[in-house]
């Protein structure tokens, strides 16, 4: 089977602490792995090196075979690796559609086109694709309202449908499941399922393992950046490296 995502023996340190250290997995084509670990493992590192937040010290990323490792953040768009962001990167003041359109205009467009008045082509082919996306989740009722009188869930689901626009293939979400109530977790896990059964690959870090047990079929455990365990949750939880890895994060706190 081929990996959509395949990442191999990466580094990188910030002011001499290894953050992620020798690091290698993959991401088969059309699945679910979780990244898990401690507080400060190096989760949110791995999505900033994928994306090209950050540069790599060592090691190389492939995306679908294509070599990422030293391509300009922008560019990697085109491979079809997209991510979300631990905070909802969202414009409050603006109307769903709104800011699903301001997304597929960073993606695609000039910075001259940024400044035509999209709102003024009501058939624009990106508009007729913002609303499909919209309609695929079941969240077409709120295209024309604005962002920030929606519920947190709702906005988070939304900010999952903005990650998917624009021919993603390869998505990684931080922790799309923290601060949902458990109603609206499960329409993120029905949302997951179907962007699975479409085809995508997911990258999920999350803390709930309850979440990550039904989306995921394999979970990469990092600790102090390095990986320690790697399988399904089921088998990996009863490693002792594992469990001493959290535990050891429990007495902290
Ligand atoms: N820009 C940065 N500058 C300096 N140190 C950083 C930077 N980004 C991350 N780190 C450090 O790298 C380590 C890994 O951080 P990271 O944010 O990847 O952890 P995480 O697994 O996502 O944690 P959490 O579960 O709390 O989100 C931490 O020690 C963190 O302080
Ligand atoms: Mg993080």
């Amino acid at each position: 089977m081929s990996a959509a995502l395949s990442i191999t023996s990466l580094s990188k340190a910030f002011a001499g602490v290894r953050a992620i250290d020798d690091l290698s997995f993959e991401v088969p084509e059309g699945k679910a792995v979780a990244l898990i670990g401690p507080n400060g493992a190096g989760k949110t590192t791995v999505f900033n090196l994928v994306s090209g937040v950050y540069p790599v010290d060592q090691g190389v990323i492939l995306v679908k075979g294509v070599d990422v490792t030293n391509m300009p953040s922008r560019k990697r768009i085109s491979t079809g690796v997209a991510r979300s962001f631990q905070n909802i990167r969202l414009m409050a003041h603006l109307s769903v559609l709104e800011n699903l359109l301001v997304g597929q205009h960073v993606r695609n467009a000039s910075l001259w086109s940024l400044l035509t008045p999209y709102r003024l082509a009501p058939n624009h082919r990106w508009k007729r694709e913002a609303l499909k996306a919209l309609a695929e989740s079941g969240l077409d009722g709120y295209a024309y309202d604005t962002v920030g009188a929606l519920p947190y869930g709702v906005r988070k689901r939304i900010d999952l449908v903005r990650a998917t626009l624009a021919g993603a293939s390869v998505l990684m979400l931080d922790e799309p499941a923290a601060g949902l109530n458990p109603t609206e977790t499960n329409a993120l896990r029905e949302d997951l399922r179907a962007l699975k059964s479409r085809g995508l690959t997911l990258l999920v870090v999350e803390h709930d393992m309850q979440f990550v047990e039904s989306v995921c079929e394999n979970v990469v455990v990092l600790n102090f950046g390095q990986k320690i365990a790697e399988g399904p949750l089921s088998v990996v939880r009863q490693d002792r490296l594992v469990r001493e890895a959290y535990l050891g994060a429990e007495e902290e706190t």
